[in-house]
């Protein structure tokens, strides 16, 4: 059985305010980046890695982040889109014909643990279509134009969805080239699979699983890390 990764890293992060690319920031003196490669590099179970980047910063990328910290599984470094989703898309294309699963991991989330990567793949070789989430902690209301609350929808029902997401080969590429065809853009690679009428299984996931959006989730990076090394 193989297994792929593909990793979008070619956002702005504009919410961060920083004065680059959020994923090159320092994370216990490496960047935010190379942490999140580490972690399926390590892994038994991972053949191959995509790193998916903004074209000016595809040779960054390979000399700062991929030679510098000598990763070995990185097979393709590809351009990444205007979106998440145009980014990803471009990151299935570059995966080998024979893998026989993906996973789609953000470049933001650091903090991913090989228990949960070694989870999410016994179940995806199960149900073929597996993301991680965990349970909403604030109550999420839905709002209108106007910002007043139409909906309160029960809490037991939400879900905060995360990254990995994991699916088998096949089915990814049918979803992103379905939502292409038909001009959907989601916000997550398991939305395209819903729309197909395909069930999506939900793991528990990890609240330290954090995606690095804004600078007070650097902060917390930093605690949750020096913790782990102690
Ligand atoms: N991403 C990408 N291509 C894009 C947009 C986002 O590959 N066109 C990646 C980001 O690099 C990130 C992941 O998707 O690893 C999740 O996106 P997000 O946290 O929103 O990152 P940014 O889009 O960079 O941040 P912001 O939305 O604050 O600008
Ligand atoms: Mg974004």
């Amino acid at each position: 059985m193989k297994v792929s990764v593909v990793i979008p890293a070619a956002g702005q992060g504009k919410r961060m305010e920083a004065n680059k690319n959020k994923q090159f920031l320092l994370l216990d003196s490496k960047p935010i980046l190379a942490h999140t490669i580490t972690i399926f590099e390590s892994s038994s179970s991972i053949d191959e890695i995509i790193l998916v980047a903004e074209s000016e910063e595809l040779d960054y990328c390979q000399s700062e982040i991929i030679h510098k910290y000598n990763f070995n599984k990185v097979s393709k470094i590809v351009e990444g889109g205007a979106t998440r989703q145009e980014s990803v898309y471009n990151g299935l294309k570059g995966v080998a014909e024979d893998t026989d699963f993906i996973l789609i991991h953000d470049g933001a989330r650091p903090l991913l643990t090989n228990e949960l990567i070694e989870h999410i793949i016994t179940e995806v070789e199960k149900y073929q279509a597996v993301a991680i989430g965990v349970p909403v902690k604030d109550t999420i209301k839905i709002i209108n134009q106007d910002k007043v609350i139409v909906d309160t929808p029960k809490r037991d029902n939400l879900i905060a969805i995360q990254t990995p997401q994991a699916f088998r080969r096949d089915l990814i590429l049918e979803a992103y080239q379905r939502a292409c065809e038909d001009d959907y853009l989601g916000t997550d690679s398991s939305s395209l699979v819903e729309r197909l009428n395909k069930e999506v299984r939900v793991i528990e996931g990890s609240y330290e699983n954090l995606k690095i959006t804004t600078p007070e989730d650097l902060e917390l990076a930093e605690r949750i890390i020096s913790r782990r090394l102690v």
